[in-house]
């Protein structure tokens, strides 16, 4: 009974090591295993393969599983050099386990088996993430910093603001996930090669057995499609985007001094003794890449496969374990950084004034007083001209008075030229003054959404509750 004859019409030769994918299937070792006792105790269930005969079958394996995958004998795949560990342990009854069923199939599953595991890790790691900058937020709801468009200071907000954009965002990379998650939750066991099985099985059971949510229903579809690890790496591509925004933020406001890594996500220089580099953050920023590849390697592997199974498809898996594992990497090093990061408020402060940074308030603050806001968008223009003149004259020394109330001066002058008045003839002088101290300018905007510490006090809660939620 232990003689069983093996036919190897092609046994590879030359291409044997092309052919294989034993070192890739590494990853689906114990997936196999899960798959393989499956369909082994529903063939029983099923009267297939008698009880005694599967239960010989589950003992092989579990010797196969202690012994581990590099002890595997060799084979084309793992599912090849599993089935040869059990014919080998229990002789040919071992043969019996692969009975109504193919390896397309069966390695359709495993992948999805696997991939569960790899998403829910990277989902806790968004998690974690959304935490950091959530308890970075609570610290500096009340920290100025100025905020940027085009790369030019636009108006000031807090940090606080600009931590919790990113919340929001990875919120999103969180439920994409878990909708990439909620397909790939379905089990392609039982399609066989493509064209089911004339043997009783139960489809439903195996995915039972496996945790699956469902099957998914046509066989040729089943075991041909990888739109699956598609949407996932999609996911994932648009996680390692939002990233690599947080990253490089973080890099230039290290630049500016706003904000220091914590030694442990910095680097140094071997020559330069003096540096500190955001090499952490350059490497997450970079990740972008990694899943930009396996975007493209998947789309390019899969587009015009004809139906079904073609061993193409054994190229496309690993675009997904990399980009699953760079990206996950990425997300807990760019939430250990925000976890550690100092935010150096008097520099953020500064810097929050700087370059009639309050602008926009003052115009808000004139159309509120009842100027048609574009009459109002005109006259700050021309008095942040002039203030920008009279600064830089300033700071070329032709000049000696202090800066105090020239923004001021300058709306004055502006609203003579565009109004024919003095300012303090259209809107109280105490108004535009507030509009243009940075805090209370922030203090004014609070929208829905917006950066004042009271709306940012609601969207902390909000985004606290979606993470429980999530
Ligand atoms: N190792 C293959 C893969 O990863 C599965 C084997 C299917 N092989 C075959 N000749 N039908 O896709």
């Amino acid at each position: 009974d232990g003689d069983v004859v093996r036919r190897e019409r092609f046994g590879g030769g030359p291409a044997r090591g092309f052919l294989s994918s034993m070192s890739a299937d590494e990853r689906i070792f114990e997936a196999d295993l899960a798959v393989d006792r499956a369909h082994v105790v529903m063939l029983a269930e099923q009267g297939v393969v008698e009880n005694d005969e599967a239960g010989e079958i589950l003992a092989a394996l579990d010797d196969v599983e202690a012994a581990g995958h590099d002890a595997l004998p060799d084979g084309e795949d793992v599912h090849a050099a599993i089935e040869t560990a059990v014919i080998d342990s229990v002789g040919s009854v071992g043969g019996k386990m692969h009975t109504a069923r193919s390896r397309n199939d069966e390695v359709a599953t495993c992948i999805r088996y696997r991939l569960r595991e790899d998403l829910l890790e990277v989902l806790e790691a968004t998690l974690v993430f959304r935490e950091a900058l959530v308890e970075a937020a609570d610290g500096h709801a009340e920290t100025l910093m100025p905020g940027y468009t085009h790369l030019q200071p636009a108006q000031p907000t807090t940090v606080a603001h600009w931590l919790l954009s990113y919340e929001q965002a990875v919120a999103r990379d969180t439920e994409r996930l878990l909708d990439a998650y909620s397909r790939v939750n379905r089990c392609p066991l039982g399609a066989a090669a493509f064209a089911g099985t004339p043997f009783d099985i139960d489809r439903e059971r195996t995915a039972e057995l496996l945790g699956f949510e469902s099957v998914v229903e046509n066989s040729m579809d089943a075991s041909s499609t990888r739109d699956f690890l598609l949407e996932t790496v999609g996911a994932l591509a648009a996680l390692a985007t939002t990233l690599s925004g947080a990253a490089e933020d973080l890099i230039l406001f290290s630049n500016k001094g706003y904000v220091e890594l914590s030694d442990d996500y910095a680097s140094t220089s071997s020559i330069m003794p003096q540096k500190k580099n955001p090499d952490t953050m350059e490497l997450v920023r970079a990740t972008a890449g990694d899943a930009s590849s396996g975007v493209n390697g998947l789309l390019t592997t899969l587009k015009g496969l004809p139906r079904a199974y073609n061993r193409d498809l054994q190229r496309a898996t690993p675009y997904a374990w990399e980009t699953v594992d760079a990206v996950r990497e990425a997300t807990d090093v760019a939430a250990g950084a925000v976890a550690t990061a100092d935010w150096d408020e008097g520099a953020l402060e500064a810097a929050a004034g700087e370059g009639f940074s309050t602008a926009t308030g003052v115009a808000d603050a004139l159309a509120m007083a009842g100027l048609p806001f574009r009459t109002a968008h005109e006259l700050v223009a021309l008095a942040s001209e002039h203030a920008e003149r009279s600064s830089a004259e300033r700071s070329s020394g032709e000049q000696g008075d202090s800066r105090d109330g020239s923004d001021y001066a300058a709306l004055d002058a502006a609203s003579e030229e565009v109004l024919g008045d003095p300012l303090a003839k259209h809107v109280p002088r105490e108004a535009v003054e507030s509009a243009l101290d940075p805090e209370a300018s922030v203090a004014s905007r609070d929208s829905r959404g917006g950066p004042a510490p009271e709306a940012v006090g609601e969207a902390l809660s909000m985004a606290r509750e979606s993470i429980d939620v999530d």
